[in-house]
């Protein structure tokens, strides 16, 4: 196989510019198959991906004999009810992050994958694949700052729509530094808590943010997280980490910088979708060559699980819950 056909099932924000992605950007991959109950979504998709099917469902697309690999964008709660048909027809799958809202749906799908009998899930955690994040993560491995001794991060949305909740500030915003300290430090979390800063009026109603989240790991290392999602300016993303001997910062607003009318002026990103679109470019073109190989070259269903029990955790600290120990099942043999 040279020509990887992907199914891209859901169609909204993430699934359609992935599907632009693929169709414009990533070598040795098309989309050839769309499964998205907006008529309206499915039809701009479809238009965008020249020569690409609609289907009804994943089982009549898989059923259809036409797809080689698929990608998930639907909402989290719908990931599991896609990932078990695919992983049973034996199917590579990229599943677009949370790979499960709750821990239980995490082990179910990592029984499905165990009884495939390989490893085909990967999980669209795509803060790894970014050029600055993995400079950070050499740096940590090398020593050469000596002992990482924290890591100070910031996450911070513009604004979110009215139906944004609060457990969505772990669920859908916190979980990706969870999954990333994790990648850093290269240790499990073991603890979280989580406290209420002084209430942005801008936020829609009954959200209580901006939260600072706090993470422990196993290692020692201590991550505080300032997760802010109605900062009205811009989308920033910022990590400090501190050494022994020094600091490292990523993350920092750059680009052309302007000098005009008394004020110093550098853009600033709005949306995830610029922040990070090489690093959404390089997921998706590793996950491609390694699926036409016959391997994942990214964070495995194990990976999504563990991020789904810290996230119950983080959910629990949220809504009162203080320190949180966090446990895991222990790790297949499969994934280790
Ligand atoms: N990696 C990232 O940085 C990042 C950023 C944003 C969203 N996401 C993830 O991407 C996924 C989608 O998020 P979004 O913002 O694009 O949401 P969205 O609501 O914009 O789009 C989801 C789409 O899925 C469709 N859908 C719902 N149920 C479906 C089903 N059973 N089968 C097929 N399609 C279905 C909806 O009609 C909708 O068009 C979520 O898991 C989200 O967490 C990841």
């Amino acid at each position: 196989m040279n020509e990887l056909r992907i199914a891209v099932v859901g169609a909204g924000l993430m699934g359609a510019d992935h599907v632009t992605r693929i169709t414009t950007r990533i070598v040795g991959a098309s989309v050839v198959a769309i499964v998205e109950p907006d008529a309206g979504r499915a039809a701009a998709a479809i238009a965008s991906a020249p020569g690409s099917v609609h289907f009804a469902s994943i089982e009549e697309a898989i059923a259809a004999g036409i797809v080689d690999a698929v990608l998930i964008a639907t909402p989290g709660q719908f990931h599991e009810p896609v990932l078990l048909p695919v992983l049973a027809a034996g199917l590579p799958v990229l599943c677009e992050k949370p790979l499960t809202p709750s821990s239980a749906a995490a082990l179910r799908v990592l029984e499905a994958e165990q009884k495939a009998g390989k490893k085909l899930l990967q999980v669209g955690f795509m803060r790894r694949f970014d050029r600055e994040y993995m400079q950070l993560r050499s740096l940590i491995a090398s020593g050469d700052a000596g002992e990482l001794l924290a890591l100070r991060c910031a996450h911070r949305n513009p604004s979110v729509p009215a139906s944004y909740t609060n457990d969505m500030l772990i669920n859908d915003s916190v979980v990706h530094e969870i999954d990333v300290v994790r990648y850093l430090t290269d240790s499990p979390i073991t603890a979280i808590e989580v406290k209420h800063q002084k209430r942005n009026s801008l936020s829609p109603a009954g959200l209580k943010e901006p939260i600072l989240v706090l993470l422990e790991t196993e290692s020692g290392i201590l991550a505080d997280v300032e997760m802010n999602v109605s900062i009205q300016f811009g989308y920033q993303v910022r990590t400090e980490a501190v050494f022994e001997r020094g600091l490292a910062e990523i993350g920092r607003t750059s680009g052309m910088t302007t000098w005009t009318d008394g004020v110093i002026g550098t853009a600033e990103h709005m949306s995830f979708t610029t922040r990070f679109a090489d690093a959404y470019d390089t997921q998706i073109q590793r996950w491609v060559n390694a699926t036409l190989v016959g391997e994942i070259d990214g964070p495995s269903a194990w990976d999504g699980y563990l991020v789904a029990v810290a996230c119950e955790a983080g959910v629990t600290a949220l809504n009162g819950g203080g320190r949180v120990k966090i446990e895991y099942a222990p790790r297949p043999a499969f994934y280790s």
